[in-house]
């Protein structure tokens, strides 16, 4: 037998197995502590309980590592970066060799138009809805239009399929989404460009003139992507195995994924720091009034894109995306002044005692936003870019939870803290 753990509540002492993951994490198994003791575990915001094993992500906050199916994410960003080929590892479980990719490459392009029925979809929505809700609502529109997926994806063939479909769809409802904010004519999808050239097209071509695509921002938009594509139980990929453990459709749990995402605490954060540094530019707000702001509790400011709940040290792909930025800037030969600010207000931050004593270090979102600006993409799009590099992710983990014929309908419990036995008052008789 391995490890266990003795745990003594009320003079009786129970005995509880110890799970060790692979990189040596290890976890109390307390799945039958109320079966066996009448006593669960409380842990709101879930700070230190596992809600499943995976073996797509591995994460050291400490240590500031991510891998993604056991490849550190560095080894990513070097040459081209090639989020399909990311994606492909993620979802599968191995990098895809040539014929491999081609097939899945291939599938993508076939499915990069949507039904012509979904384009008044867009039209329904008002000019200026926040594209996460479009998103959100298409997502799961796009269910209806494939209805064949809804049931069999235990088929191999018909899970590569709707997963390919998923992937390339989302991207096509996002160039459209921005375009229709715009009051702009809908770019068809061109067969001949590759993902991320392709959703450049279709978010920045008009109908008589083809956007040039530099390499430089496909390869950053590539690299972008990969940064985002997975990072294990996060609260939006946690949605997707929450919804998912009902037996929900992908495309259902991945709608629902959205909304997670959406929120300012998580992939609406990139939104939120383009705003504080466009506010310092504009001279509303000093980098040191915005750190003293985020250190007062008494206001509810936070230092956007700083922080993280597992990442104790430097968000490797802050450091990756920092780097991208300034090559980025310096190949289209432009100088950003939010970059400045970011730098000095990391800096700053970094010094502060406040950030040191909590370990707080810039995240994803601090740098995402400047290289977004760099391609084009405007802030309201920002959030919807990250989801579009989440999908692989949220894709791999919905398969991982559904290929796992032991996994179950996700229900925990609670502890009540209201009125104890209480009597229904008629109206008449109520104060
Ligand atoms: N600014 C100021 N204070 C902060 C920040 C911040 N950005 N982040 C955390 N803190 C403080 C908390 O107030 C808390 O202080 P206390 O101990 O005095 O009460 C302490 O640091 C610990 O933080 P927690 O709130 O426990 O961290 P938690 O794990 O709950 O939250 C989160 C993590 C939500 C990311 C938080 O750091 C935050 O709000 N950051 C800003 C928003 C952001 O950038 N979100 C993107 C995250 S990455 C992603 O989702 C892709």
């Amino acid at each position: 037998m391995g490890e266990t753990a003795k745990l003594i509540v009320g003079g009786k002492e129970y005995e509880l197995p110890v799970f060790v993951g692979t990189e040596g994490e290890r976890a109390i198994e307390i799945s039958k502590l109320r079966d066996v003791a009448g006593l669960i575990t409380l842990d709101p915001a879930l700070m230190s309980s596992g809600s499943c094993k995976s073996a797509i992500t591995f994460i050291d906050g400490e240590k500031g590592i991510l891998r993604y199916r056991g490849i550190p994410i560095e080894e990513f960003a070097v040459g081209e970066p090639n989020f399909i080929e990311a994606a492909y590892l993620l979802i599968f479980g191995e990098l895809p060799n040539d014929s491999k990719y081609d097939d899945f490459s291939g599938r993508l392009t076939n499915n990069a138009l949507l039904h012509e029925a979904m384009r008044h979809h867009f039209e329904g929505f008002p000019i200026d809805a926040p594209p996460m809700a479009i998103l959100s609502a298409t997502l799961n529109t796009l269910s209806c239009f494939h209805i064949e997926f809804l049931k069999g994806l235990d088929d191999p063939e018909v899970f590569v399929e709707a997963a390919a479909r998923l992937i390339s769809k989302v991207r096509t409802i996002a160039a459209f989404t921005y375009r229709r904010s715009r009051g702009l004519p809908f770019m068809y999808p061109d067969p001949k460009l590759r993902y991320c050239a392709n959703f450049l097209h279709m978010m920045f071509s008009a109908p008589y003139k083809q956007y040039e695509v530099k390499q430089v921002l496909e390869d950053a938009l590539n690299l972008l992507l990969i940064l985002h594509a997975d990072h294990e139980q996060n609260c939006s990929t946690s949605t997707v195995r929450l919804v998912g453990s009902s037996r929900a459709n992908v495309f259902a749990s991945c709608a629902a994924a959205v909304g997670a995402l959406w929120g300012p605490l998580h992939g609406g954060a990139n939104v939120e720091v383009l705003e504080m540094l466009d506010r310092i530019r504009a001279g509303g707000l000093t980098p040191a009034q915005c750190v003293e702001k985020a250190k007062d509790k008494k206001d509810p400011f936070k230092l956007y894109g700083f922080g993280h709940r597992v990442y104790k040290n430097f968000d490797p792909r802050a450091k990756i995306l920092k780097e991208a930025c300034d090559k980025v800037l310096l190949a289209l030969g432009r100088r950003d002044p939010l970059l400045d600010i970011a730098r000095g207000l990391e800096e700053l931050a970094l010094k502060d005692s406040y950030f040191i004593e909590r370990k707080l270090y810039p995240n994803v979102d601090f740098y995402s936003g400047i290289l977004l600006r760099a391609m084009g993409i405007p802030t309201s799009m920002f959030t919807v870019m990250f989801a579009i590099g989440r999908l692989p992710g949220w894709i791999a983990q919905w398969k991982e939870q559904h290929d796992d014929p032991s996994s179950k309908i996700w229900r925990p419990r609670q502890i009540y803290v209201g009125r104890t036995l209480t009597h229904y008052v008629p109206m008449h008789e109520r104060e």
